[in-house]
């Protein structure tokens, strides 16, 4: 590869922001009300700067929108950026997130070596708890700070290799709370860039063999993670038909990934086993009911669930909650040819339910149903399957929340909990009897493509079928794992969903009685 990412290095501070030195000091700014007493003071030094931006309309404090200032002999930043933080008393975790990436998004722009964070600063106390500001700045400095370029070798004009960022705070127990909070964001910041890199790659790089090379290279580098990988004849020899028959028209045979997290001590044991399901469709070409050539290079993240997972995986082993942990990935590229599975075709599945194969292009749920079937067999208490799966989940709720559906309300409710605290969105759409219906088969138990409409309460009412008596949940991410970050995040590319949700999801999970 041509470089590494930028390598970003988020600390608190025990200093006063005003007069830190810096390339950037980045404040938080409110869209009414008055100026907080931070940016009041702030403003004093700066001869009535911020006064001056609002006043002629440049700045007016929205979420995702920031202004350029000056610093002077008064601050100790070289520059100051005012980053919008919406109305006040709409404030929330995911605003000062949303802020972070802002802020370390231009301060990779600026060129800028050392940003200090200051977005804390007029934020009330009381509303928000030291160490869940901690982490949301933490995980929105790391997310903001990344480019994809691994690629690129001739530019003109080169970003720096690495920005130390600081989070201000002089008041030494909010320092201390915010300290502890940053070392949790760190983890999941990191980790969620770590997937970033691997689901941009396209699929002359990532294909399932280098995908298994690269999640046993992860569990080997990772204190508490180990990986086994089977390959296309022991997927063959354990009759998991479903992968195979997806793999086994390309050059680059499937694999399915098994990652496992085991907590360190006594506690092991206790709580219930998460089963992580990702489907990671290296390229989706749709096989022989092959896709329309416009956006088809798209298909490259059709992997993104299973890259959700490694990420997640990531996370979990270096955040240690004591819970025990799988991460199962199937993989598999969907190419036409003359080994690809065929409309037509009865596979018999890992379960050893028949499906009939009515199109190629919904693999998906193929490969899934046999990994989920095999998280039922390794005995998890709960199944979480993430997949871009459905073109229908994206015309259904677009580009901003991913589905989910389960039989099952409780575990929604932890997945909604968990995608609150997260910012990776969720919304519940059905899965029913009448979706199930819509997937039986004349000539087999089931077949892979429902009706016309609600594909994607069909495709989940399928995927449920495997999942047996355990607690299972689905999250269709097809809108949020191809959505192109740089409208609204200022970097091209995938934006990583899935890791931060999947994780704390899992770190809930540990703290839940059994
Ligand atoms: N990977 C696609 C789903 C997808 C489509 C994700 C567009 C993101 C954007 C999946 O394998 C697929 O092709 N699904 C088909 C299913 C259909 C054949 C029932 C779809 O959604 O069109
Ligand atoms: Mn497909
Ligand atoms: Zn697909």
């Amino acid at each position: 590869m041509a470089r590494e990412i930028i390598k970003v290095n988020v600390k608190v501070g025990r200093v006063d922001a005003l007069t830190v030195r810096s390339d950037l000091l980045a404040v938080g700014v409110f869209s009414e009300g008055r100026a907080g007493a931070f940016c009041k003071a702030l403003d004093a030094r700066l001869g009535g700067a911020i006064a001056k931006v609002r006043e002629l309309g440049d700045f007016k404090g929205k979420v995702g929108t920031t202004a350029l200032l000056y610093g002077n002999e008064e601050i100790g930043a070289r520059r100051v950026l005012l980053v919008g933080l919406g109305e006040r008393k709409e404030a929330s975790v995911d605003g000062v997130r949303r802020a972070a990436i802002c802020a370390a998004g231009q301060a990779v722009n600026l060129k800028a070596a050392s940003c200090v964070l200051a977005l804390h600063a007029d934020l009330a106390a009381g509303k928000f708890d030291a160490e869940t500001l901690g982490q949301v700045l933490c995980e929105g400095a790391c997310f903001g700070a990344y480019r994809y370029d691994e690629f690129v070798t001739e530019t003109e004009d080169p970003r720096s290799e690495e920005l130390n960022i600081t989070i201000a705070e002089p008041d030494g127990v909010r320092s201390r709370k915010l300290a502890k909070g940053a070392r949790v964001g760190d983890v999941i910041g990191q980790s969620q860039n770590f997937a970033r890199t691997i689901m941009n790659r396209p699929a002359n790089v990532i294909n399932p063999p280098s995908l298994a090379t690269l999640a046993k290279q992860l569990a080997k580098d990772t204190p508490g993670l180990t990986c086994t990988v089977l390959d296309e004849k022991q997927i063959k020899a354990k009759k998991m038909g479903g992968l195979m028959a997806v793999g086994q028209g390309s050059a680059n045979k499937p694999r399915l990934i098994m990652l496992k997290y085991t907590p360190a001590g006594k506690a092991a044991t206790r709580g219930k086993t998460v089963g992580l399901v990702g489907k990671a469709i290296t390229f989706d070409s749709g096989g022989i009911s092959l896709k329309p050539g416009a956006g088809m290079q798209d298909m490259k993240f059709d992997k993104s669930g299973g890259v959700a997972v490694l990420g997640a995986m990531k996370a979990i082993a270096g955040l240690k909650p004591k819970v025990q942990v799988y991460g199962i990935i199937p993989s598999a590229e969907n190419m036409p040819g003359g080994m690809s599975y065929r409309p037509g075709d009865i596979v018999t599945t890992y379960s050893g339910k028949t499906v009939e194969i009515q199109n190629t292009d919904a693999e998906g749920r193929m490969i899934l149903c046999d990994a989920i079937h095999h998280a039922v067999k390794l005995e998890c208490d709960v199944i979480v399957d993430i997949a871009t799966l459905t073109g229908a989940c994206v015309v259904a709720l677009g580009e901003g929340l991913a589905g989910v559906m389960s039989h099952n309300d409780k575990l929604v409710e932890r997945i909604k909990a968990a995608a609150e605290s997260s910012g990776e969105k969720v919304w519940r759409l059905p899965c029913g009897a009448e979706y199930l219906e819509l997937m039986k088969s004349k000539i087999a138990d089931l077949k892979n493509i429902g009706g016309k409409w609600a594909g994607a309460c069909t495709a989940a009412a399928f995927l449920g079928e495997f999942a047996g008596d355990v607690d299972w949940a689905h999250i269709d991410m097809a809108g949020t794992g191809m959505v192109d970050g740089e409208k609204k995040f200022g970097c091209p590319g995938s934006i990583g969903f899935g890791v931060r949700l999947l994780t704390t999801f899992v770190v809930n999970s540990s703290k839940r009685k059994k």
